[in-house]
């Protein structure tokens, strides 16, 4: 028993939608805390007025009944707002009547850091609009109302998970300079017991898992547990977490996992993000139409993407925590589940942070 996610829909199409499988039946859902975390992921410095425009918000149409998980698939739908004004050129059938609107002229000047030139090459095609609609973090909107009801999951067993900024670019000077920042971020995750992911196989390792998750994200170039990065300046006598008589831990430079298993302490994982690539000062490309030298394509873009960074981090690390609890104490209804869960923790003598 595991959760899936499969998710679909472009930038400026019609919607994003999202196919949930695996969540047990008797999960009490809420529908403002879904939306008030893709409202979240809108907000926040140095976005741009598109996030004005879309007001995200979430409908299910199928797998719940009456706010409660029926233990079916749940289909997800958020609608593009601003796909009003891409009618016709992002019409997924052949468009009727005269071009009009937004999208009507191929897109042919790829932007350095984008996916515009490797993803035109890969799929053949000639409007870098044909890439660049999905790659784009757009459908970071689905894996937030998916973190969010991974949330509600990962609550019933008593554990939360939060995304925090904690570096960001300055965004006054970049915006006045037409250039954009990057940043780092944080998910922490409480009350999560030792056991989670397993150190049996590569793929199982809760590192490896959490560190896929964040780096499946848009422009996140860089992730590390715990101390990561800096504990590699450090001897081990100074870099590991003692074991006291409860066994517990007076430090937490591992980020709460060791062997690839959660060890019961707080689950720290941050990641780096890169500098936006849209510049409204933009870097030097090739019009693919005329292979000729060009500046690149400017699109309505984010100055920063930090503050939302930090929560699609939540979102994705939740989603993989729920995982993981999905897979370690099974069952079809959420009552099987808490039980199962407070039998394991019982086993253990584990009390919680
Ligand atoms: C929440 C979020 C918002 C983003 N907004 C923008 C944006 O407005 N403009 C932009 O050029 N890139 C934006 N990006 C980054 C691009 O989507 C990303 O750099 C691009 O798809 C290329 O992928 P890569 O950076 O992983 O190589 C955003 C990323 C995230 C996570």
């Amino acid at each position: 028993m595991t959760l899936e996610l499969t998710t679909a829909g472009e930038s400026h199409g019609p919607a994003l939608v999202a196919i949930l499988t695996g969540l047990p039946a008797g999960l009490t859902l809420d529908r403002e805390a879904i939306d008030a975390d893709l409202r979240r992921r809108q907000e926040g410095y140095g976005r741009s007025p598109r996030q004005r425009i879309e007001q995200d918000r979430v409908e299910l149409l199928a797998g719940l009944r009456h706010g409660r998980t029926l233990g079916t698939p749940l289909a997800l739908v958020v609608r593009n707002r601003d796909h009003e004004n891409w009618a016709w050129g992002m019409s997924p059938w052949p468009p009727e009547g005269d071009p009009h609107g937004k999208g009507t002229k191929p897109v042919t000047l790829p932007r350095p850091g984008h996916a515009d030139l490797a993803g035109t090459q890969k799929y053949g095609h000639e409007d870098v609009r044909d890439a660049l609609e999905r790659a784009s973090a757009r459908q970071t909107a689905a894996l937030v109302a998916a973190g969010a009801i991974a949330k509600a999951f990962l609550a019933e067993l008593g554990i939360s998970v939060a995304g925090a900024v904690v570096e960001a670019g300055d965004v006054d000077a970049a915006r006045a300079e037409r250039d954009t920042v990057g940043g780092v971020v944080e998910a922490r995750a409480d009350g999560v017991p030792p056991g989670f992911g397993s150190y049996a196989a590569r793929d199982q390792r809760l590192d490896a898992r959490l560190a896929a998750a964040l780096m499946g994200i848009q422009a996140v170039k860089g992730v590390e547990i715990g101390d990561g990065f800096a504990l590699a300046r450090l001897r081990g006598s100074q870099a590991h977490d003692e074991i006291g008589p409860d066994l517990r831990r007076t430090s937490n430079r591992a980020g709460g996992i060791e062997g690839g298993v959660s060890n019961g302490e707080e689950i720290v994982a941050r990641a780096a993000m890169k500098p936006l690539p849209t510049l409204m000062r933009p870097l030097a490309s090739v019009d693919l139409a005329t292979g000729k030298p060009a500046q690149a394509h400017v699109e309505r873009s984010d100055v920063s993407a930090v503050d939302a960074l930090a929560v699609v981090a939540e979102a994705v690390v939740a989603f993989e925590l729920a995982r993981c609890a999905r897979e370690k104490f099974g069952g079809d209804a959420m009552v099987d589940v808490v039980a199962a869960h407070r039998s394991y923790v019982e086993r253990i003598g584990w009390s919680g942070r």
